[in-house]
Formats: structure tokens, C-alpha cells, sequence
């Protein structure tokens, strides 16, 4: 499928408005958990958590937290550029509902003061949920130009303490504002998804832990990479050099790059490679430099499911900003946290208005998608950079306990009344209170 004209009845051709993400950011509880803290404690050597899983924080939530007041929090700076009489929908992907039924887009939308004249929602297929609520948001303002779309990726990624995902948890949210005549990227007509029902990753509605089959699932998620690039590559004609980046879900940074390797590494024989066209070396360096470039948040922040591919775009994007764009006085400028690995020694150079972005969206159980999206002229001065970096560096470091006593301390999956702990507030605009008779209470503060 390609962003053809469309012939109307009179047979006028009518060029489809460009659609796509005019703001995009995220945010993420205010404590953190050190990899190699934690490898320490499990008797692990630290190396396989920051090197070959590719984890060097993760994301704590405390228990006045869940995915309503992170994707409320993660919206509110799109809040001026929201209108009131164009926004259309709110569409919440999440797997860590807290309901069953009633959208946790509806508390959102009470948090944020939103206009009643919307449509809340909330829609579910593991970490593919966000790209879903993307493409809804799409194609809405594809079919009605003016209006704008509120799309809010929120999850908490819980396996349990001492388990093998334990290392891949994380939390946070992203918002995107969806328009036409987007100021960050366009989203092209040219996705390939692939559905199949399997059984590598899933979380039973009476448990806040998600349950995996580790080893499965990462080859399953390399194999759907490689079916919808393939099927993606022969319907668009085209390969790897035509795109500046690609992005990757993340669920630990190191899985994104064994799907791109395998599709580097196409004809090589190994095992997991992607049939293709020749890769010349300079798009081999390239999307190699980029790959660290987008995931440089996720390192810190850990897998936040349906939020990760889009946290990883706002990486890419983030730093290339502060390596081209940023005044230098600006301690949020300060690149020496980020690692640029053997992997890729290249420095890339700065993004491009009209470069390509590749997006690959994997959900366990399984649906993956490959689509593209094109950056607009002035790209740069729409991102939050400054304030994502100060973010993530106002962070509390957590000990192993304190980290174990809060997992433990989350709201329950029962019943039972629950009041959250006042501590760990600091920069938390919204908090759940309390959940009373079976009745969450969520309050600004
Ligand atoms: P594990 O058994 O703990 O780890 O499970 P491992 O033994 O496979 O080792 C991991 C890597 O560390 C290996 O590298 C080791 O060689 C290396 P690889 O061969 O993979 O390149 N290693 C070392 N490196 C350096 N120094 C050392 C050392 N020791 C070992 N000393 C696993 C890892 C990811 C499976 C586990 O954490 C897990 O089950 N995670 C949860 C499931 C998951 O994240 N799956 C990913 C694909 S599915 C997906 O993306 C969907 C998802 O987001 C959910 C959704 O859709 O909703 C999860």
C-alpha cells in the first residue's frame, strides 16, 4: 500500500491529508533501581544484566502510582497544545489495566480536565496496544483532517522479585498528540502487520505479574520481525539503506538489536537471520549508531510495554537533539551517560527532515507490525529533550530492599481497601490515594 492520491467520485484526485505525531513524550516514576545493585543481590554476575541483557536501571514505581496517573503525567505537557473543540479521542494502550471494564482512559481524561465532547478508550494486545491506539489515532484524522487524537502508551512491567524477567521491569508512559500536519514525524501508508496466536508471554486477569516463556518469546519476536520486514520490504520495494533508523520495541535493549542483526545479517546462514537485500557497510554503521542512540532511555528506565517502541523513538530523536542542538551550558546536555558500545564506534550524523524511521511494534501473543514515518521540517524545535534528561536524572537510586519492599507494596489485585504511602511524591503530579470499597480515588497534587 502506498500514499497514492485517491480518486473521488468526479474523478478529482484528492491527496490525503499527512497525518502523524505532533508531539510526542514520556514519563516515568521518580525512583530507580541500579542493575548492577541487583545483580549483586541475586548472586548474578553484573555484566550479564548491563551487557548482555543490556539493563543499567530500571524504573521503580511507588504504590501511589500505576498507569492512570503515569499517562496522566506523561499528557500533561501536551496539555497547551491540545484544542478543545478538535480533540476527538482518547485512546489509552495499556496490559496493566486496572480494571476490567471500565477504561483507565476515563480517569485521564477527569485527571487532565479534558473536554466531555470525546471518545475514551482503552485497547489491549500485550506491548503492540500502543501502536494500535497510533493507528486508530491515524486513521481517525486521516478521515476527519482538523481533528486531534490524544494517545496515551502507559504500563507498569511486572515479573516478580527473583525471577528471570525480574531485570526487564520497568514503568512509565508515553503521550503522543496525533494531527495533521504533525510537527515531529508523518506516519506513511505502508505497514505490514502479522497476527498469530502463541503462547510466549501473557498475565492472567487475577495477577499482577506477568508470566513468560523467556527463551520462546525473544525467538518469537525475532522471527515476526523478520516475516513483516520481509513482507514489508517486497510490498514497499525497498531495504535496510533506505532507512536513517530503526526502532525497535524494547524489552530489555538488547533484544532490538539481535532481531537487527538478524536482519543485517540476511544470507549469512545464522540462525535467526532475515532473508534480504545486500545491506552496504555505511547503513550497517548507521543503524547500528542509531540503534544506541534509541535506547539509550530504555536502558534507564527498563521495558514499559506498550510505551517502549515510542520511548525509544523519543531516544533517537533526543539525542540526536543534544548532540546537535543543544547549548552546551545546559547540563542536560551532558552526553556521558549514554554508552556508544563496540557495537557501533560511529557518530551519526544529525537527522534530516524528510528521513525515513523505521518502527517495528512487537505484542507478545503475538502481533508485530513494520511501519515507517518521515520527519517534517522544524522536527527539532517540537520534542521536551531537556526536560526527558532532567527527568530521568532527578531520579531517587533505590536500594535492592527499598526496591523489594516497594514491589511488594503495590495496590492489590484483591478486594481489600488500600491507602498508598506518602512517600517518594516528589514530582508525582497525580496519585491514587486510595482504593476504597473497591473504588479507585485518584486526586491531582
Ligand atoms: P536469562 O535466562 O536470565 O538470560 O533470560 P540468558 O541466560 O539467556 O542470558 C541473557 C544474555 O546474557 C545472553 O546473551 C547471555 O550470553 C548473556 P545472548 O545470547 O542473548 O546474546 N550473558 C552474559 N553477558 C555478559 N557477561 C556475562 C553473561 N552471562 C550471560 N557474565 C530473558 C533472559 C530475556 C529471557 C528473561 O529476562 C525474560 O524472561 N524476560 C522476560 C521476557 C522478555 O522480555 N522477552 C522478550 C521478547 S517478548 C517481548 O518483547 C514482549 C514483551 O515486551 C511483553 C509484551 O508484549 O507485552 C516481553
Amino acid at each position: 500500500m502506498s500514499n497514492t492520491s485517491q480518486n473521488t467520485p468526479g474523478n478529482t484526485p484528492q491527496i490525503p491529508p499527512k497525518v502523524g505525531i505532533d508531539r510526542i513524550t514520556f514519563a516515568t516514576p521518580n525512583c530507580y533501581l541500579s542493575m548492577k545493585d541487583l545483580a549483586i543481590a541475586r548472586g548474578i554476575d553484573p555484566n550479564k544484566f548491563t551487557i548482555g541483557i543490556g539493563q543499567s536501571q530500571q524504573a521503580v514505581p511507588p504504590n501511589h502510582q500505576d498507569i492512570v496517573t503515569l499517562g496522566a503525567q506523561a499528557a500533561l505537557p501536551l496539555m497547551p497544545y491540545i484544542d478543545s473543540n478538535r480533540l476527538k479521542m482518547v485512546i489509552v494502550g495499556t496490559e496493566s489495566g486496572v480494571d476490567a471494564s471500565k477504561s483507565s482512559a476515563l480517569y485521564i481524561h477527569k485527571l487532565l480536565n479534558l473536554s466531555a465532547w470525546v471518545r475514551c478508550v482503552e485497547v489491549k494486545e500485550a506491548c503492540y496496544g500502543g501502536t494500535a491506539a497510533l493507528m486508530m489515532a491515524r486513521d481517525y484524522v486521516l478521515v476527519h483532517p482538523g481533528a486531534q487524537v490524544l494517545v496515551i502508551a502507559a504500563d507498569i512491567a511486572r515479573y516478580g522479585v527473583g525471577t528471570p524477567g525480574e531485570v526487564t521491569q520497568g514503568a512509565g508512559a508515553v503521550a503522543m498528540l496525533v494531527s495533521e500536519n504533525p510537527r515531529v514525524l508523518q506516519i506513511n501508508d505502508d505497514s505490514v502487520v502479522k497476527s498469530a496466536e502463541i503462547q510466549d508471554f501473557w498475565r492472567p486477569v487475577y495477577q499482577s505479574t506477568a508470566l513468560a516463556r523467556g527463551k520462546f518469546s525473544t525467538e518469537q519476536y525475532i522471527r515476526m520481525f523478520c516475516d513483516v520486514w520481509q513482507r514489508y520490504s517486497a510490498e514497499n520495494a525497498c531495504n535496510f539503506n533506505d532507512f536513517e533508523a530503526i526502532c525497535f520495541h524494547l524489552p530489555y535493549t538488547k533484544m532490538g538489536l539481535k532481531a537487527l542483526r538478524a536482519g543485517l545479517e540476511e544470507n549469512s546462514g545464522a540462525p535467526h537471520s532475515c532473508d534480504g537485500a545486500p545491506t552496504t557497510d555505511d547503513t550497517r554503521e548507521r543503524l547500528l549508531a542509531r540503534y544506541q542512540d534509541s535506547t539509550q532511555y530504555s536502558r534507564r528506565i527498563g521495558n514499559i510495554y506498550t510505551g517502549s517502541l515510542y520511548l525509544g523513538l523519543i531516544s533517537l530523536l533526543d539525542y540526536d537533539y543534544f548532540r546537535n542542538s543543544c547549548d552546551s551550558s545546559e547540563s542536560a546536555c551532558d552526553l556521558s551517560s549514554a554508552t556508544h558500545s563496540n557495537e557501533s564506534p560511529t557518530r551519526p550524523s544529525p537527522l534530516l527532515p524528510g528521513q525515513k524511521i523505521g518502527l517495528f511494534s512487537y505484542g507478545s501473543g503475538a502481533v508485530a507490525e513494520f511501519f515507517s514515518a518521515t520527519l517534517v521540517p522544524g522536527w527539532r524545535s517540537a520534542l521536551f529533550s531537556n526536560q526527558h534528561i532532567k527527568t530521568l536524572n532527578n531520579r531517587t537510586q533505590l536500594t535492592v530492599s527499598q526496591y523489594e519492599e516497594m514491589f511488594n507494596s503495590a495496590a492489590p489485585y484483591s478486594p481489600q481497601d488500600f491507602v498508598s504511602s506518602q512517600k517518594n511524591r516528589s514530582g508525582a503530579r497525580f496519585v491514587l490515594d486510595s482504593i476504597k470499597s473497591q473504588e479507585r480515588n485518584y486526586r491531582s497534587i
